[in-house]
């Protein structure tokens, strides 16, 4: 998962990932498993493995899958761009946008310090794009400091010093931040200060459904103030495979070509993109679903009142809930967060393993989606109460 630090990783190979829901525990009875780690862990559905099996499918790199089309058409309505490109990844998406961008070698980007396509995506944007990246520390709800954004972008203007400042990269919804929504005044804020220095705007719509779920606004509200969004269709969605590029049309028709050279040109990607509109359709209620249970398991976990955590529910704007650690390392609490013990059966009656990753070395990051149900929040949340316990005042 693109998401993990060097720490998540070292303690994802301790944990195991499971490849089953119930797994045999040491407890004697099957554990239950609550995978909080990602909302990328979704395995498809019924109905979606259906659309799959019933896909019409083309050549898409000839143009000729009619459902990868669907997809597209239907994306950009939803989006309120004029065109759509469908491609592997959100990364390959992300890094799409910046090149179409950035035309010059040596081109400044700015972004936030911890953003994904800074931290995770290998440095994409100089090693593949030759693009210059300038980092801006992020505000606590995900949002970059307007004033310190204008003097970076101002700084070396017609200076022959400088590198040419072409792009600003934001993210919504913010996934460091712990899924915090970009206000829209903000976004147009940034957008009017970039256009006013010839600057355009990319918007890492990775969740932005959830975004747009979250403040009850169509998502094409959002993307009008960016030049161009990604759009994951593999996290909140459901679908196993792909993403979206959005934009002005002749935009996409770069970013076709972009895309070839990136080796990201699929054949019968119809196959995928029937499971992308089986997740598009059914985005609002899922997602409303997974903010909810979000929402209730921090509640529930502030009602615990324990000296080991903390979480602030109002900042649970989405799909993720930032839990702060205290007092023990964040990976020694996964680790007895995904054990099961004759203890927990006997206390609870249940044996539950909840899956998560320390996010950094003092906090967990755990993460709604599809695969888990308000019951599995339930069972989660008392598999935290009795870890709690056992740690003592
Ligand atoms: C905000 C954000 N952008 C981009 C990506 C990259 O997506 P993908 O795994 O499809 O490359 C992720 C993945 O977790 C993400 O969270």
């Amino acid at each position: 998962c693109p998401m993990l630090s060097g720490l998540a990783r070292a303690a994802a190979l301790r944990l195991g990932a499971p490849c089953a829901r119930w797994l045999g525990s040491r407890a004697g009875v099957p554990a239950h498993v609550v995978d909080l780690r990602s909302d990328t862990v979704t395995r498809p559905g019924p109905a979606m493995r259906r659309a799959m099996a019933e896909a019409v499918v083309g050549d898409d790199d000839y143009g000729e899958d009619p459902t990868v089309r669907e997809l597209q058409e239907r994306a950009a309505q939803l989006l309120g761009v004029e065109q759509t490109l469908f491609v592997p990844t959100n990364t390959m998406a992300n890094l799409i946008c910046v090149m179409g961008h950035c035309r010059r070698r040596g081109s400044q980007l700015l972004l936030g310090q911890e953003c994904h396509l800074h931290v995770y995506e290998q440095g994409g944007v100089a090693q593949i794009a030759g693009v210059h990246s300038h980092l801006l520390p992020d505000l606590p709800h995900g949002t970059l400091d307007l004033d310190e954004l204008e003097r970076v972008i101002t700084r070396g203007l017609g200076n022959p010093y400088h590198p040419v400042c072409e792009l600003v990269c934001l993210e919504n919804t913010h996934s460091s931040s712990g899924g915090r929504v970009l206000p829209i005044d903000y976004l147009r804020q940034v957008h009017l200060l970039a256009q006013s220095h010839g600057a355009r705007v990319h918007l890492d719509g990775a969740r932005l459904m959830n975004a747009a779920v979250a403040l009850r606004v169509p998502p094409a509200r959002i993307v009008e103030h960016c030049d161009s969004v990604s759009f994951c269709l593999s996290k909140g969605l459901g679908a196993p495979v792909g993403a979206l590029v959005g934009g002005p049309k002749d935009f996409i028709q770069e970013a076709w070509r972009l895309r070839k050279a990136l080796g990201g040109g699929m054949r019968q990607a119809g196959v995928l993109a029937a499971a992308a509109l089986v997740g598009l359709a059914e985005a609002e209620e899922e997602l409303s679903r997974d903010h909810e249970n979000a929402r209730r398991f921090a509640r529930g976990l502030q009602a615990l009142a324990s000296p080991h955590c903390s979480v602030n529910p109002a900042a649970v704007e989405t799909n993720m809930v930032l839990v702060k650690v205290v007092g023990l390392p964040a990976a020694d609490l996964c680790q007895r967060l995904q054990a099961v013990s004759p203890d927990e059966v006997a206390q609870t009656g249940h044996a539950v393993r909840v899956l998560l990753f320390p996010w950094t070395e003092q906090s967990v990051r755990a993460v709604w989606h599809r695969d888990v149900s308000t019951q599995d929040t339930e069972l989660a949340l008392r598999k935290w109460e009795f870890v709690l316990r056992q740690l003592g005042p």
